[in-house]
């Protein structure tokens, strides 16, 4: 039996002076969450999509913060982060286009999304535009399989997508720095 490893040290930016968990952040999970809950560990999840939310990934620092904040070890928060496919740990794009590649929309053509994306942008799965606007993901079933071939652009849903005027939409979106509101993709 062999194991599969990943060197996951390459996911690791450098160090910031500024800690990832503000004080906003603290407040609202020691408000909203750990009242919730018969121990701090369980707030873990709830930390994870705030952070997210705010900067689109997770990063090493992010993961040691959280470690002490939850009073854990930051094994165990790297377990619980990397054992789920939606929480990032490297910096992506200002938007992440998950293209799902499940059943339905394989059969509705996800590819052709795929290959778009390729073309217009240069990007394959798991990759980011040299500018740092658009990251993209294939992932599993979005829940939406009606609406095949979907994806999801940060937090939106695209369904029923026609390639090149889904292209063409993420053309037109902002490029601005930093991760985006889903105001933006609205
Ligand atoms: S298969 Fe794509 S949303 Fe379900």
């Amino acid at each position: 039996m062999a194991w599969i490893v990943e060197d996951r040290l390459k996911a690791y930016q450098p160090a910031r002076n500024e800690p990832y968990l503000t004080a906003r952040i603290k407040q609202e999970v020691s408000e909203k969450y750990f009242p919730r809950y018969p121990n701090k560990r369980a707030a873990l999840l709830p930390l994870f999509h705030l952070i997210m939310h705010e900067y689109g990934y997770i990063a090493a620092q992010a993961i040691d913060e959280a470690a002490e904040f939850l009073e854990l070890t930051p094994s165990q928060v790297q377990d619980a982060v990397t054992f789920y496919e939606e929480f990032r740990l490297e910096k992506t794009g200002r938007y992440v286009v998950n293209v799902c590649r499940s059943i339905s929309c394989e059969l509705c053509g996800h590819q052709r999304v795929l290959e778009k994306m390729r073309e217009i942008f240069g990007i394959e799965p798991g990759e980011t535009t040299a500018d740092d606007k658009i990251t993209l993901l294939e992932v599993e079933c979005l829940g939406a399989c009606e609406q095949a071939p979907c994806a999801l652009v940060n937090e939106d849903l695209h369904g029923q997508i026609k390639p090149a005027e889904f292209c063409s939409q993420l053309q037109q979106l902002p490029a601005a720095p930093g991760h985006s509101t889903t105001d933006d993709v609205r």
